[in-house]
């Protein structure tokens, strides 16, 4: 369980020098002292917690008195993992607040992920500009490109010593994390002021501490549109059974989230929650009942789902270290045409497998907002010294969480979560 010490944020030192940010009259700097309850729920029948006990969080926002003197600092900006619609518009966005906010002169667009701080394996970085990154929202993807893997801490933060780089933001998941970490760490070691901060970013929204991640509703989006005609193929032929597998490798969000849309799943399966195939409480048996009564039927299943139904799990893993799951897709088809087989039922199975195509689009509205936001919560923090934290969201609020808390939970759907409930309310599936 954490503790209060657990959300201290680290800090590079005291805050001398006066913002330029500008704010609305009415409105008010952040302060260090501005705290966000992790659990914002009461109890008026359990007793207070006035004993400081409670858990809070740093607020996120604009400090009156900053770390970094804007004209003297250097930024830089670096995309890891996979793609995540918005991850473009953090770029454009971190650009115009530090750039033009805050009136910082020269910020860098780190190439292909941690490779490119690794001057040996990656291209140079570019020198962002007005121009470069003026039209970029409106695409999907990175400018920067991205890819997997961590580098050499030390390579790194000589690169960062080099390069002349005061502050470095990374954006990525839960692997892209964990490396900005050990950077932030070989900066400290050296007694460095460089400020490392996390953008969370992944469209199967499993990281801690942030409500939402960028480019996870458009993915659902999309999600959604092939559930859409998963479902009309199943309805328009007899005994029609749509199989749609998303992603998700090891959080069924996507899956739930795009089942909870569509409201027209029948069966939903996501990694958090094991299932049976065969008995009388199986998924067979239960799609069989299905056909029998409805002639037709859905099922949304997520990639890291039913992973326990293969004797020898994969021992493959990606170089972030993720496990390369057994595609649980095609199976699922197997077992359930064999099954409808041996009972001599007709069925016409069609499977969908929109793959890449959920994150390789741009943001919808709502990631626009999430994305442009936390990009420049991320650049008032690291203007004002913060370092080896992401910025999160909890309790409605934009917030600062140390990487090292962020990367010690897992973030996954509960089975007593609001989405989970609502997947259950609206399939009728089995309680497995
Ligand atoms: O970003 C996480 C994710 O969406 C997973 O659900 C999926 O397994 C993975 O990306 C696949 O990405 P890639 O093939 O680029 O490693």
């Amino acid at each position: 369980m954490p503790t209060q010490r657990d959300f201290e944020v680290p800090s590079l030192g005291p805050c001398t020098v006066l913002s330029p940010i500008v704010l609305e009259p009415g409105s008010s700097y952040t302060s260090d002292s501005r705290r966000v309850r992790l659990d914002p729920e009461i109890d008026l029948d359990a007793p207070s917690r006035s004993d400081g006990t409670e858990l809070t969080l740093e607020l996120a926002g604009p400090r009156e008195r900053i770390f970094f003197e804007p004209s003297r600092t250097t930024a830089a900006i670096v995309t890891c993992g996979g793609l995540s619609p918005g991850l473009n518009n953090v770029i454009r966005s971190a650009y115009f607040e530090l750039a033009y906010n805050y009136g910082v002169p020269r910020v860098l667009g780190i190439r292909d992920g941690y490779m490119g701080l690794n001057p040996d394996v990656g291209a140079k970085p570019i020198e962002l500009t007005k121009e470069a990154v003026v039209e970029i929202h409106n695409k999907g993807g990175t400018m920067l490109g991205s890819s997997r893997g961590p580098q050499d801490p030390k390579v790194v933060v000589d690169f960062l010593v080099d390069q002349q780089i005061d502050l470095l933001f990374c954006i990525g998941g839960d692997g892209t994390q964990r490396g900005a970490h050990v950077i932030a760490e070989e900066v400290s070691r050296r007694g460095l002021s460089k400020s490392i901060i996390g953008i969370p970013k992944t469209i199967d929204n499993d990281v801690p501490f942030v409500w939402m991640t960028f480019g996870f509703i458009t993915a659902l989006e999309v999600a959604e549109v092939v559930l859409r005609a998963a479902h009309t193929e199943a309805w328009g032929a007899p005994n029609g059974i749509g199989v749609v597998k998303l992603m998700g490798r090891d959080a069924g969000y996507i899956a739930a989230g795009a089942a909870a849309a569509s409201q027209d799943a029948n069966f939903v399966l996501v990694p958090e929650v094991a299932f049976e195939m065969e008995g009388d409480n199986g998924l067979l048996a239960a799609l069989e009942q299905r056909i029998r009564r409805r002639g037709h039927a859905m099922i949304v299943v997520a990639e890291g789902a039913g992973q326990h139904l293969f004797q020898q799990g994969s021992d493959q893993r990606d170089a972030s270290g993720n496990v390369r799951h057994v595609d649980i897709g095609p199976y699922l088809c197997d077992r359930i045409k064999k099954h409808f087989a041996t009972r001599e039922i007709q069925i016409n199975l069609k499977y969908l497998d929109p793959s890449y195509a959920i994150r390789g689009v741009p943001a919808n509205a709502w990631d626009r907002i999430l994305s442009d936001q936390m990009a420049r919560y991320a650049v008032h923090a690291g203007m004002a010294g913060k370092t080896d934290m992401l910025v999160g969201r909890e309790s409605q609020r934009w917030v600062h969480v140390p990487i090292t808390t962020s990367s010690s939970e897992r973030k996954r759907l509960s089975p007593t979560d609001n989405l989970w409930q609502a997947v259950l309310s609206s399939t009728g599936q089995p309680h497995w």
